[in-house]
């Protein structure tokens, strides 16, 4: 780089590079200008001179001052020279408003988030790395709305080996999440003149207001020990559901349900969005397989890995029936909204080199182990309270003896650090059920979860919160070192064996606790 001082008229030091020097002088006078060396409405040397004085061609320097005189850095006046432009204050760029920080709960045990910390990173890497060394360039273009067909194949393969859908890879659509998939079809939906949507009675709010952001009207089913009724679906283009595992009172839809809403489904031209958020996660026996495969025409079946792996991929797939598909490709390519190349290559190695099979086999076991140990401290700690729904998914319903408040429970947890979710916050008008809890034993990180359980138990039990403060500061000590150790003078430590990874024998042999207290007399998945 050569240094060169200019100073015709006006002191300036200048780095100019020995090549490209026109873009070399731009840069200089650009930074000059910017760090104030060149003041707003400083006059600078004509061209001639600064060229003489920098040992540059004379273009060189006018082309640069004609090139900054456009970017508005510099301004010209005919006959009088060229001049830094006396500067109109910069708006500052404002900072991202950040939502004032609310500290989370030292524990939590709220529902839709699985144990983020059993993120298979490693497993991740190397799909990444594989996928991503072998893949063409091609793959790196605008993809398909669809998805890289190499995801479509993999995942139209592990849904039918899995799940029992039918499908093939040209009719699945990978999407970003469930919530992402419902607004494509409602859309489709709305574009079809449908004014109404059946949803289960108590269900996600997040996805009714999707529904309902698209015009459509809500209609609520209600929900027994055998899943959704499907005696008023009255206007509804289609019906969305939560067949596998309702969300949130964990039954399954009874086949005589099931059988009824294809019907309805068949007869109406009506549509069937199968929620499918957690089918993995069945514990007790095999898991029941999709709907879709029973009316592949008139159920779209929708899946997702916010569950099996973590809900910040943003990854979800539907399987469309041919007759919708081409209409929810052009609502997914109208808006642009096309999943990432790189996160899809990687999922599809991960699912062919078997690593998500294994992931599931993995997180399974451990989920599986929570849910016994919740079940088994509710019993024993609790026993006027009922575990109820199938041994599935991440999350479990505890119902509360009825006059119990769910707001005094989760006041009482709260003061003990501990977040918990009540039914109430999940249903559409009138509650049909007495006050329960959502336990969302899948949330917490390994360590916080037997902490967490117990002091859950602490509350259902009602003993009092714990007010010794000596006792407080020296389990804040022991919990903010890390890991809380088991035994160690915690009185909310307390939770059964941690390490039990059979059923508990006191669910009996399927691990299965009744719904409500009454078993539905049909076989509820049979
Ligand atoms: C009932 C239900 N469906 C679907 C999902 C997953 O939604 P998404 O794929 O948009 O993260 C969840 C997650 O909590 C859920 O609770």
């Amino acid at each position: 780089m050569k240094k060169t001082w200019a100073n015709s008229g006006l002191d300036l030091h200048l780095d100019l590079p020995s090549s490209r020097v026109r873009a070399g002088l731009e840069t200089a006078l650009r930074d000059a200008v910017r760090d104030g060396r060149l003041y707003p409405g400083s006059r600078l040397p004509p061209s001639r001179v600064l060229a003489a004085d920098l040992g540059i061609a004379r273009n060189s320097v006018a082309d640069a001052y004609g090139q900054l005189v456009a970017e508005g850095w510099l301004t010209a006046r005919t006959g009088s020279g060229t001049w830094v432009t006396p500067h109109r204050p910069r708006p500052q760029p404002a900072p991202v408003a950040v939502p004032e920080e609310v500290a989370p709960p030292r524990y939590d045990l709220r529902p839709g988030v699985p144990d983020l910390g059993t993120f298979p990173r490693r497993a991740w890497l190397a799909a990444a790395r594989a996928s991503l060394s072998s893949a063409p360039d091609q793959v790196l273009g605008y993809p398909d709305p669809r998805g890289l067909p190499r995801l479509r194949t993999a995942l139209a393969g592990y849904l039918a080996r899995v799940r029992g859908v039918s499908v093939t890879g040209d009719r699945i659509i990978v999407c970003s999440g469930f919530a992402h998939g419902l607004a494509l079809v409602c859309q489709v939906l709305r574009a079809r003149s449908a004014t109404a949507i059946g949803i289960e009675h108590y269900g996600h709010q997040a996805y009714r207001r999707i529904a309902e952001a698209h015009g459509l009207r809500l209609l609520a089913l209600p929900v027994d020990g055998h899943g959704a009724m499907p005696d008023d679906l009255g206007p509804a283009a289609a019906v969305v559901l939560t067949p596998a595992h309702q969300f949130p009172l964990g039954v399954t839809l009874a086949p005589q349900r099931r059988r009824a809403i294809v019907e309805w489904a068949t007869a109406s031209a009506g549509l069937v969005i199968e929620d499918d958020y957690d089918g993995e996660f069945r514990y007790d026996r095999q898991p029941v397989g999709a709907m879709q495969a029973l009316a592949p025409d008139h159920v779209v079946y929708a899946g997702t890995a916010s569950k099996s792996l973590a809900p910040g991929l943003r990854l979800g797939w539907l399987a469309v029936p041919a007759p919708l598909l081409d209409e929810v490709i052009a609502v997914k390519e109208a808006a642009g909204a096309h999943a990432n190349s790189l996160d899809q290559l990687t999922f599809a190695e991960l699912l062919t080199s078997g690593g998500y099979d294994r992931q599931i086999r993995h997180a399974r076991l451990a989920y599986r182990r929570r849910r016994d140990r919740l079940v088994a401290m509710v019993r024993r700690q609790a026993p006027q309270v009922e575990v109820t729904g199938i041994a599935a998914g991440l999350q479990a319903l505890l119902s509360l003896p009825s006059g119990q408040s769910e707001d005094e429970i989760i006041a009482q947890a709260a003061a003990r650090g501990l977040a918990v979710e009540g039914l109430a916050s999940y249903h559409t008008g009138d509650p049909r059920h007495g006050p329960a809890l959502v336990i969302g034993y899948g949330r917490p990180a390994d360590h916080a979860f037997t902490t967490a359980l117990a002091r859950l138990g602490a509350v259902l039990a009602g003993r009092a919160a714990p007010a010794a403060a000596a006792a407080g500061r020296q389990r804040g000590r022991r919990e903010s070192e890390g890991c809380p150790e088991r035994g160690k003078g915690d009185p909310e430590r307390d939770d059964g064996d941690p390490e039990r990874d059979d059923g508990d024998p006191e669910l009996g042999a399927e691990g299965v606790v009744p719904f409500l207290g009454r078993r539905p007399k049909a076989d509820i998945d049979s």
